[in-house]
């Protein structure tokens, strides 16, 4: 059966956001994704609002044909705005102000008490919970202790490894084993971060992977071959 595919389009806010006006509209773009075949999308209200803004979340939310995975910080605030939109999907994220994306998973051990009572109030609302975590099966069983329904596995290490053609196997075998844990111990299992086509077709042979969640290489490869069209329209306009 084929994987399921979240798009995140925050870098579509990101280009919007550059102008300050409303081109590229994240909303238009969600429905073109969609469309295509991509099961869900996702979006990342960061504090600093540094792509998609409430604004963003609450048209994208309020058609609920359109199945969204918001991820959020940890923060009593954000678990508001949540509530309020009321999103398909949260996957609780960690977030350093000063970061260009998420670079790591979360520190479970460390936020353990913030992240069950947060859980448990998204379980209340049926809202599918998820923790994306770094490739560690001490983090995997927490997952499952602190009631979240699925884990993310982040593969920005593995990503890089692919990219920069060094040696990824030790990595591809922990994140083997750890969706196999998470699976049998019945979490069900995303993956996602710094992924492009390369590195999708080796993930994918993961059965027990699910979804993956990606957003930059897609809005990046979208440019690219988008382009040429764009430039033909205007050709065609100033013959
Ligand atoms: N999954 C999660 C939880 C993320 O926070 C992000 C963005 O950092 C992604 C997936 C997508 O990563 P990328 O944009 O590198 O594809």
């Amino acid at each position: 059966m084929r994987k399921r595919l979240g798009v995140n389009i925050d870098h579509i806010a990101t280009l919007r956001n550059a102008r300050g006006e409303n081109h590229p509209d994240p909303y238009t773009v969600a429905l073109k994704v969609l469309k295509a075949g991509a099961n869900s999308i996702t979006v990342h209200l960061r504090e600093d609002r540094r792509h998609i803004k409430d604004k963003d979340l609450k048209i994208l939310s309020s058609n609920k044909s359109i199945p969204i995975n918001l991820e959020i910080a940890s923060d009593p605030q954000m678990v508001n705005i949540a509530l309020k939109n009321k999103p398909s999907f949260i996957c609780l994220v960690p977030e350093k102000r000063n970061e260009i994306t998420t670079e790591g998973g979360l520190n479970l051990k460390k936020n353990k008490n913030k992240i069950k009572n947060i859980l448990e109030i998204f379980n209340k609302h049926n809202i599918r919970t998820s923790l994306f975590i770094n490739p560690s099966l001490q983090d995997i069983k927490l997952s499952k202790v602190l009631g979240s329904k699925c884990i993310e596995i982040h593969t920005g290490k593995i990503s890089n490894q692919i990219k920069q053609q060094k040696n990824y196997s030790k990595e591809l075998k922990k994140i083997k084993k750890c969706a196999t844990y998470a699976k049998n111990i019945g979490l069900e299992v995303h993956a996602g971060h710094g992924m492009d086509y390369k590195t999708t077709k080796i993930l994918n042979k993961i059965e027990q992977i699910e979804e993956f969640n990606i957003g930059h290489f897609i809005i990046g490869e979208s440019v690219s071959h988008g382009i040429s069209k764009v430039i033909k329209q205007f050709i065609k306009i100033l013959k």
